[in-house]
């Protein structure tokens, strides 16, 4: 079968926003550095696959990122894209770089722990929220739209379980600074789905309803499918995936690939859901991806179509 049977569930959203992250999310954690020229053919594909939402790179220094040091020639190679192509910053020389190559939309990236954030950004958790502060100020006054995500909202490598009002105190103060779009982000793949209900009603209650947030889960455990749907069920439309499950965080050792954009495809796609991704195409990307990387992609459902698409 090259594509589920469709029965609809009651509660579900006509329409999901799919983030694409493969580029940066999945790339930034890859041993082999991939050639601009590749990173463009990846991008473009997946923009043909009809991922309307693709985060591009990320403009952090050389030294904490060095799969991403490209980031202003890839820019460059790509020329404009139709649709949204956030990339991280996470300072204000960040912004600079992606002001001046004519980026329209920007991320920033703070954690719900201290732990994270002092090693993800070489700040404390405090530090970081000022340093992102005037990027996002500057970033909202010149007409661009603000991303901020929250890692390790549902536990962390270092200081386990992480309260739900700490993870709520964060988004809320990015929400206040001038972020339009929250993504709540499970770092370790450790979440299961009643901490995604009880976070998503936190939030709710502070105000941040579903229609501000996206969801971003990595599938170490095997749970971000179960978490995903849940999330659609609280009225979340917007869902962070890496096509192929490429993915992890260099700074957060114990994190495996995000939720693969495939496996997300074909449930929705079974659910009725529309995405406006054709998943063959995506395969045919993801494969030809993994081809580069010398290893299998983890998804399931590009494992099982590939023979039917040789
Ligand atoms: P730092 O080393 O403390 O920075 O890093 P600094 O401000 O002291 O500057 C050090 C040097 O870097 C200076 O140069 C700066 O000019 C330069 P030098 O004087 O030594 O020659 N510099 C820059 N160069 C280029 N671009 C810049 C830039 N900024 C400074 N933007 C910093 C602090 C925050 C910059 C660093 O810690 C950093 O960039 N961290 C990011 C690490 C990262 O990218 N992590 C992965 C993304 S987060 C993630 O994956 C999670 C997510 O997927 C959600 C989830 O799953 O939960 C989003
Ligand atoms: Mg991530």
């Amino acid at each position: 079968m090259r594509s589920p049977q469709r029965t609809t569930l009651r509660g579900l959203p006509e329409r999901v926003q799919i983030y694409e992250v493969g580029p940066r999310d999945g790339l930034q954690n890859e041993a082999q550095v991939l050639s601009v020229e590749a990173k463009a053919e990846f991008v473009r594909r997946l923009v043909a696959a009809g991922l309307s939402a693709v985060e591009l790179t990320s403009f952090v220094p050389a030294k904490w990122v060095p799969q991403l040091a490209d980031a202003e020639e890839l820019i460059a190679q790509l020329g404009p894209l139709p649709g949204r192509h956030p990339v991280l910053v996470p300072n204000e020389r960040g912004l600079e770089r992606a002001l001046a190559c004519g980026v329209k939309e920007i991320a920033v990236f703070a954690s719900a722990t201290e732990s994270f954030a002092q090693r993800n950004l070489n700040r404390t958790l405090s530090e970081s929220l000022q340093l992102f502060a005037p990027v996002v100020s500057r970033a909202v006054e010149a007409g661009l739209p603000v991303r901020g995500y929250v890692s390790m909202c549902f536990g962390d490598p270092w200081e386990g379980a992480v309260p739900v009002a700490q993870v709520a105190a964060v988004a809320t103060e990015l929400a206040e600074m001038g972020c339009s779009e929250l993504s709540l982000g499970d770092t370790i793949g450790v979440a299961t789905p009643g901490q995604v209900v009880e976070l998503l009603g936190k939030l709710n209650d502070r105000g941040l309803g579903p229609d501000r947030l996206a969801v971003h889960f990595h599938d170490t455990y095997g749970q971000a499918l179960a978490n995903t749907l849940v999330a659609l069920q609280h009225g979340v439309t917007t869902v962070d995936s890496s096509a192929g499950g490429l993915g992890g965080c260099p700074y957060a050792g114990s994190a495996t690939g995000n939720l693969a954009t495939e496996d997300l495809v074909w449930q929705l796609r079974g659910l009725g859901v529309d995405t406006g991704v054709d998943l063959e195409a995506l395969c045919r990307t993801s494969l030809w991806m993994a081809g580069l990387l010398g290893r299998p992609s983890p998804s399931r459902t590009v494992t099982a179509l590939a023979p039917t698409l040789e």
